[in-house]
């Protein structure tokens, strides 16, 4: 059932989902360039627990990476469940723990919140090779590598702000419950990033205007659209596909704002249009295209396309108007309205698309830049 892991976590507030190395190295293959010299900040990440921390220790050289910056938040429920290394500086923490903030404050029952900063990785246990036992071995033994946090770690505590602000690319899986606020704070700081989320959240009222504009767009995407997290939750969505310790999650993306190939490939379009197939909705002076490869080459009018189009988005070929679905009356500038010949339907439920008084699933609207002559 789409997304029901994900919404029932959103609800319940459990943001416990971590991204398997595979899809990491997926994705991220396509970025290389953009690391060389670049402060990489991971600000919701146990680097004992998360993935990126590791890809980024891995290949640290490799990308050329001038820094890592790794924050974890003390209110994971996880935290220090798979820890591959004893902390044994542990008295030591737990004398600077009694000086941060009380726990008590959150809620209790929180662990410790640090930072793991990396400047260079490289044969540190003197075994020939590079690799994760070196940075192992860099935490144990480099004091200023790891540090206590004062502030619990919280993304948007002052100190986390400021290592944000030291950073160039933040990549990581943010809690889905605090999406909006997330991008919200990359946003103010103008920050480069690649960051996992659920797919819908691009039509949010806060995120779409973003992608309007072009400061965000989708990556290349997990494998079917669906990732599979680890996760102490019970995966209660899925009958098939189910892996143990796994929770299988569809409709999450990549969202990114640094410039990948992908974004300037063309969508190859073979339909024409006809006003038997492409109906003109009742409340929006432009037609319904079903299924984005439908879309038709020699119409240059304005068209509903469903919200998955945006994975083929190029912003030279089509121009996005807005969004007709529940969030259009309430966030729509009346002058886009106006230019969408938005008429209120009182089935449309805040703007979604109406035809033959039927509504529609919530559309893109969009142009195309280069229509061909009909
Ligand atoms: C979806 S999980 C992803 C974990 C990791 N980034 C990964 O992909 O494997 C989100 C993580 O953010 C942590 N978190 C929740 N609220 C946070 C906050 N306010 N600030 C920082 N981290 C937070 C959670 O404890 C959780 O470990």
């Amino acid at each position: 059932m789409a997304n029901k892991n994900l919404n029932a976590a959103k609800t319940a507030k459990k943001d416990e989902f971590y991204t398997q190395m595979g899809d990491i190295e997926r994705e991220l293959q396509h970025y290389w360039p953009h690391f060389r010299d670049k402060v990489v900040l991971c600000n919701c990440d146990d680097p004992y627990e998360s993935n990126f921390f590791k890809y980024f220790a891995l290949n640290f050289n490799q990308l050329g990476l001038k820094k890592l910056i790794c924050t974890c938040f003390d209110g994971s429920p996880v935290q220090g469940l798979e820890l591959q290394l004893p902390f044994e500086w542990e008295p030591e923490v737990d004398e600077l723990a009694k000086a941060a903030e009380p726990a008590a404050l959150y809620g209790g029952q929180r662990k410790s919140a640090y930072k793991v900063e990396i400047s260079e990785v490289k044969d540190m246990n003197g075994d020939g090779a590079v690799d994760l036992s070196d940075v192992q071995y860099l935490l144990k033994n480099d004091k200023n590598a790891i540090s206590l946090l004062k502030q619990h770690g919280d993304f948007r505590s002052q100190e986390c702000i400021e290592l944000l602000k030291e950073a160039d690319i933040v990549v990581t899986n943010p809690p889905f419950s605090l999406f909006r606020e997330y991008v919200g704070q990359l946003m103010k700081y103008e920050k480069k990033f690649i960051i996992v989320g659920n797919q819908g959240a691009i039509i949010y009222k806060e995120i779409f205007p973003c992608v309007i504009n072009n400061k965000i767009w989708l990556g290349y995407g997990f494998k079917g659209g669906a990732a599979h997290f680890v996760s102490p939750y019970q995966d209660t969505a899925t009958a098939t596909d189910h892996r143990e310790g796994m929770i299988r999650v569809s409709g999450v993306h990549w969202f990114t704002n640094l410039e990948i190939p992908k974004r300037n490939e063309e969508l190859d379009l073979v339909c024409r249009y006809s006003p038997e197939d492409y109906p003109t909705f009742d409340n929006y002076n432009a037609i319904n295209v079903s299924r984005t490869q439908d879309i038709p080459r020699d119409y240059s009018g304005i068209m509903g396309v469903p919200i998955t189009f945006l994975d083929k988005y190029n912003p030279n070929q089509f121009e996005i108007i807005w969004q007709a679905s529940g969030n259009t009356r309430a966030s729509a500038p009346t002058s886009v309205l106006q230019r969408l010949g938005y008429v209120p339907h009182p089935d449309d439920r805040g703007g979604c698309g109406v035809i033959n008084g039927k509504r529609q699933y919530s559309r893109i609207l969009i142009r195309n830049k280069h229509p061909q002559r009909p």
